[in-house]
This record gives C-alpha cells, sequence and structure tokens, in this order.
C-alpha cells in the first residue's frame, strides 16, 4: 500500500481523520504534538474517539482504546485512524504501535510522519506485525495542525555553554571576560566547537570580545572542520569583526527570536550548534525553552560584580524554578565542567 495512496483509503477512513483533527484540536498546544484517533468497525462505523491531553497522560490512540473499552466494545479487526504515526517509544506510556497491535486492529491509516527519530517508527512496527497501515492522508493538513510543534521537533540540537566565575559572573564590572576559566578548559570549549556545525553568538559579544569563532586545536592551529559563524542582533556586525573571517560560513540573523535563529540553521542544514553567548542570548534560548544541553565551565574564582550568566527568565518563585539535571561533570586543570539537560522525559512525541 503507497504511503500517499488516497484511493487506498475509503470515505469512512477520511470522514474520521478528519474528525481526528478535530478532536486533536482539543488538547493542550505546547510541548507535546496535539493528536486525535478514531477507531472504525470493519463496516466504517465509529466505535471510539480519543485525544491526547498533554504530557504524561495517554497518547490518542490509548485513549481510544480506553474508551471503547470503557463501554465493552471489541475492537478486533478494527481500522485505527490517527492524525500522527503512532509511535514506536516507551516514554512515560507505553508504544502506541504496540497497543494497536495487542488489541487486534487490522488496519492504520495516519496523516504525519512522525518526524521525532526517537519516536518514529511505528508504521514499521504495524506492518511488521502484519497490520495494514496508509501513511501521510490528508497530509498537509495534517501539518498545519502541528505546525508549531514539527518546528520545535526538526529544529537544531541546541548547547549553550557558559564560562563562569563561583558567583555566576560571566564579566567582571569594566566587562573584561578572557579569560575566567583555565587552558585546560578551553581547549575543551575548542574541541566541542569543531563538533559542532554553528556557533551562535550575540551582537553584545561581538562587540565587547570580537571572537573568531573558530575550532581550534591546542597549538593554535586551525581544526579540520569548522563550524559555521552566526551572529544574532540588530546592531550592525563592524566591517573588520573577527567573526567575519576570511572563509564562508559567516552569518548574521538580524532578529531576537530563537525560534526563528532556528529556523534559520535548519534552513542552512545544520543540526547541532553551540551558543556561546553572552548572557542576553543565551537568557533568551533559556527562557524559550530551546536549550538541550547546557555546559557550564565553572572557574575557582569570585568577581562580587558584574554581568550575571543568566537574566530574566521570567521565575519569580521558586516554584518556577527550570529544573536541570547534571548529565557528566568533569575537571579540567583547576576548572569543573558541568554538563546539565533540561529536567523533562524526552517527549515520546506525546509524552
Ligand atoms: N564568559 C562567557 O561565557 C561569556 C560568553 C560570551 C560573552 N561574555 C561576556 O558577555 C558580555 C556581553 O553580554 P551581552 O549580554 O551583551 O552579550 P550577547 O548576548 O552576546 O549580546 C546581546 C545582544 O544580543 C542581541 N539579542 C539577540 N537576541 C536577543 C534577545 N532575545 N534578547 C536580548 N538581546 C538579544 C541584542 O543585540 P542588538 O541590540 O544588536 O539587537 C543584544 O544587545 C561581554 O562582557 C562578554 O565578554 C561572556
Amino acid at each position: 500500500v503507497s504511503r500517499t495512496d488516497r484511493a487506498a483509503v475509503t470515505a469512512a477512513e477520511l470522514a474520521a481523520l478528519h474528525r481526528a483533527f478535530e478532536l486533536a484540536g482539543r488538547g493542550p498546544a505546547g510541548e507535546n504534538p496535539q493528536v486525535g484517533a478514531v477507531l472504525l468497525s470493519p463496516r466504517g462505523e465509529v466505535l471510539a474517539e480519543g485525544w491526547h491531553h498533554g504530557a504524561g497522560t495517554p497518547h490518542a490512540e490509548a485513549a481510544a482504546l480506553g474508551a471503547a473499552a470503557a463501554v465493552g466494545r471489541s475492537v478486533a479487526n478494527a481500522t485505527a485512524v490517527v492524525s500522527l504515526e503512532p509511535c514506536n517509544h516507551t516514554g512515560r506510556t507505553p508504544p502506541c504501535a504496540q497497543a494497536l497491535i495487542d488489541a487486534g486492529v487490522r488496519r492504520v491509516v495516519y496523516s504525519v510522519p512522525d518526524p521525532n527519530p526517537i519516536a518514529a517508527g511505528g508504521a514499521q512496527r504495524l506492518r511488521a506485525a502484519g497490520l495494514e497501515v496508509v501513511g501521510g492522508v490528508l497530509e498537509p493538513d495534517g501539518r498545519e495542525l502541528l505546525a508549531d510543534w514539527l518546528r520545535r521537533v526538526t529544529r537544531p540540537y541546541v548547547i549553550a555553554k557558559i564560562a563562569q566565575s563561583l558567583d555566576s559572573r560571566v564579566a567582571a564590572a569594566d566587562g573584561t571576560s578572557r579569560w575566567i576559566t583555565g587552558e585546560s578548559a578551553r581547549v575543551h570549549a575548542h574541541q566541542v566547537r569543531a563538533e559542532v556545525d554553528a556557533i551562535v553568538v550575540g551582537t553584545g559579544t561581538v562587540l565587547a570580545d570580537d571572537p573568531s569563532l573558530t575550532a581550534r586545536k591546542p597549538d593554535g592551529s586551525l581544526a579540520p572542520h569548522q563550524p559555521e559563524r552566526i551572529v544574532v542582533g540588530l546592531r550592525d556586525v563592524p566591517a573588520d569583526a573577527a567573526v567575519r573571517g576570511s572563509a564562508d560560513g559567516f552569518v548574521h540573523l538580524r532578529t531576537h527570536q530563537p525560534i526563528h535563529v532556528l529556523d534559520a540553521l535548519a534552513a542552512r542544514g545544520l543540526g547541532r550548534v553551540l551558543i556561546e553567548g553572552g548572557p542576553a542570548l543565551v537568557s533568551a534560548f533559556l527562557r524559550a525553552g530551546l536549550v538541550d544541553e547546557l555546559h557550564l565551565y565553572l572557574a575557582p574564582m569570585l568577581l562580587g560584580a558584574g554581568t550575571g550568566a543568566v537574566t530574566g527568565l521570567g521565575v519569580a518563585t521558586l516554584a518556577q524554578a527550570q529544573r536541570w539535571q547534571f548529565s557528566a561533570t568533569q575537571r579540567l586543570g583547576a576548572d569543573l565542567l558541568l554538563i546539565a539537560k533540561p529536567n523533562k522525559e524526552m517527549p515520546c512525541s506525546q509524552g
């Protein structure tokens, strides 16, 4: 069965998919996708409906299976019609593909293929279990419904780097910041530079420090792979700024919207990016929830005054704190590297 062959879909299934789109809209928009599901009997009658109510709650398919069970309806040989490809990943809830197989569903019709590499593969699992699967049905409508979420899950992976004193300053009162950390930490930071597709800084850092944003080996020579050099902000980048360099790969993005930065980077085919500051830009990405990994280089130094590492996250009281977890720690000469990740489960698309 072709993924996009609409002729392979019945009128009842098309109607059910429109209904699934409608149901999807009842769920909350946010980190998880809005998904709707309708279960049809082999004769095309609606057996049950479900939608995803938000992170940590049953997925749309599971909700529909639950609704059928609640009224004692058999879903043996039923068709599941879903707005997003059933997931194949065990998150806070078991994979939907398996739940449909276990329930005895015979056929699955869905609109949008799951772009999330962690959750994708549901269609394959269903086919492998002998179910009929038709995907990509009414996909433009399905994508429109999921536009914001699709944008978030297909964005580049974002690492934010902060080199700070023990009292969380990234520059002294007069703006000087070179160097807060020692040689080993800087060598490590250059290794990370050599592994990313782009380094991103704000205009403030360019004007204060005039960095070249190249990846260099400990002997000062250039690493074989050089990331693109991205500057974000409305002010002009001086014609003689080091970041312009002599090679291609310099880009100035005149925006203050982190998601627009990531859209532009995704459009350039960049999958892994390093935000190197300064505090205004890093804070904007943190505020937007668009940082996947924080690299905190902590120097045993106190400044007492100067530029704070992070500002304005909109946290007024402890309960609103952004919670992170350390995923690695490393001693680098006199300094420490702390790697932290947001304290949220990798979404199985729908949590
Ligand atoms: N220790 C470290 O890890 C480290 C790293 C980098 C920088 N620094 C230090 O940080 C200081 C510079 O700090 P900074 O905060 O001015 O640097 P910045 O974050 O590099 O630049 C600030 C500028 O970024 C632009 N921008 C883009 N998106 C923004 C948004 N959503 N919100 C606000 N601004 C946005 C604005 O430029 P426009 O006004 O042009 O629109 C803003 O003025 C320097 O002293 C530098 O040495 C330290």
